[in-house]
């Protein structure tokens, strides 16, 4: 495979740092016509914990990072520049796309060195809630915040005339803000490695003021390493209007929503009156406080179900059924081989190594474009995973857990301890297209795959 767009920043006359200039240095829309949106990614000192400083990776000059927006069906053209002291790459969460603009190094690209920049350019096939984060050494180089939300807005108007994005992270930091472990070898063999200090867009238990009497459409997107949260808003009146990006029939949010990893839920909220406030909250655990402040604006309406995204209808008479066995690996750990990684957990008897790029070579499985399958997800431990495809979206058909009503599309499931889950799809876009749990230490301990569409 030959490998494009990377280029060398000094190379280039046009866009040298020093012309962007003091506080424009991180730029937001970009005047350029070749691209919309120029991304720095560099280190940032900021206050996690008061009055200390804490040395994030930024997006943007923010950690989590700039908001990224484009409109459905319309090309984003983001430059992506490369200011930190590795290698990187941008990989686009749940965007349909093609393989050489994925972000993941060596298979779809080179890695984006040290003072280089690459230039990511692809449509936009869907509206919804996305984000967009790096595909290496994503232990650290998500924890330390390169994780950041990619909004893709509805051609038509929807109904909503207010929205939020409520970014979630916890933070691997001490009482100093001082980074701690973002993996831990026995943690990664169990749940992951969490962090301790939860924020919502970079703050911790912030205060968000809502207009009264309006419902408000709140995209909440879990951009954490580890954490499933566990959702509730008590006393709010929420309806469910789309999960990871596709819309679904709106319903009430019910007591509880646990998304995982990866995962981003759009609720509409019908905010309360005036003065008074709803605590959103990680089962008994504040996150935020939603508070409301009077608004001339008429009371909002509940808006009508989201537009469906032209996602193909699997055809389940003529699929073909794949099983995937997620499992523990065994105490594998011992002896490790000089460079390897640890490998604790497996897909189908076979644990990826992040240490070894012919890994792509062995695709685990090898999809008939344009032909449905039927993935059999079967989870064999104790401890949940969110399992996400790159590439295509899927439907979630059936569970042996948990009462699936309608069907819904998505490119992240969170995949229950010893639950058997069946989503299916249509293998319609050719490459090779990382399949892993994005519980980053579970991805980078053996839960990762590649599946090939031909
Ligand atoms: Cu959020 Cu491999 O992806
Ligand atoms: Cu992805
Ligand atoms: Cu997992």
């Amino acid at each position: 495979m030959t490998f494009s767009r990377r280029q060398i920043l000094a190379g280039l006359g046009g866009v040298s740092l020093l012309a962007l200039g003091g506080a424009g240095y991180w730029l937001r829309r970009s005047q350029s016509a070749s691209h919309d949106y120029e991304l720095i990614a560099a280190p940032l000192d900021i206050e996690l914990v008061p009055g200390h400083q804490t040395p994030a990776w930024a997006y943007g000059g923010q950690a989590p990072g700039l908001e990224l927006r484009a409109r459905q069906g319309d090309w984003l053209r983001v430059r992506f520049i490369n200011q930190l002291a590795e290698a990187t790459t941008i990989h686009w969460h749940g965007i349909r796309l093609p393989l050489e603009m994925d972000g993941v190094p060596y298979l779809s690209q080179l890695p984006v060195l040290p003072g280089e920049y690459f230039d990511y350019v692809f449509r936009v096939p869907d509206a919804g809630s996305f984000w967009y984060h790096p595909h290496s050494a994503s232990g650290e180089q998500l924890g330390r915040g390169l994780v950041g939300p990619l909004i893709v807005e509805e051609r038509q108007p929807t109904g909503f005339r207010h929205e939020r994005t409520l970014s979630l992270k916890s933070w691997h930091v001490d009482g100093q803000g001082a980074f701690t472990a973002f993996s831990v070898p026995r943690e990664a063999a169990r749940g992951g490695t969490p962090g301790v200090l939860s924020t919502v867009n970079g703050v911790h238990a912030p205060t968000v003021e809502l207009p009264a009497g309006q419902v408000v459409r709140l995209r909440l997107l879990n951009l954490d390493n580890t954490l499933t949260y566990r959702l509730n808003l008590p006393g709010g009146e929420a309806r469910i209007y789309a999960l990871d990006g596709n819309p679904v029939t709106p319903r009430p949010l019910g007591k509880e929503y646990w998304l995982g990893p990866g995962m981003r839920i759009e609720l509409g909220l019908r905010v309360p009156p005036a003065g008074q406030a709803l605590s959103l909250r990680n089962g008994p655990l504040r996150l935020a406080t939603l508070s409301s402040v009077a608004s001339s604006e008429p009371a909002g309406d509940w808006p009508a179900a989201l537009p469906a995204n032209p996602v193909a209808e699997p055809d389940l008479a003529s699929a073909e059924t794949l099983r995937f066995n997620f499992e523990w690996a065994g105490a594998v750990s011992v002896g490790l081989e000089q460079g390897a990684a640890h490998s604790f957990w497996q897909i189908n008897g076979q644990a990826w190594d992040i240490a070894d790029k012919n890994c792509y070579e062995r695709p685990i499985a090898t999809l008939q474009r344009g032909r449905s399958y039927i993935l059999e997800l079967r989870n064999l431990s104790q401890y949940q995973h969110p399992i996400h495809l790159h590439g295509m979206t899927f439907k979630v058909l059936g569970s042996n857990r948990r009462r699936i009503a309608e069907p819904w599309f998505t490119d992240t499931y969170l995949l229950g301890r010893n639950e058997t889950a069946r989503v299916a799809l249509v293998a319609d876009n050719p490459g090779v297209w990382m399949f892993h749990c994005h519980v980053i230490d579970h991805m980078e301990t053996g839960l990762m795959a590649a599946i090939e569409v031909v």
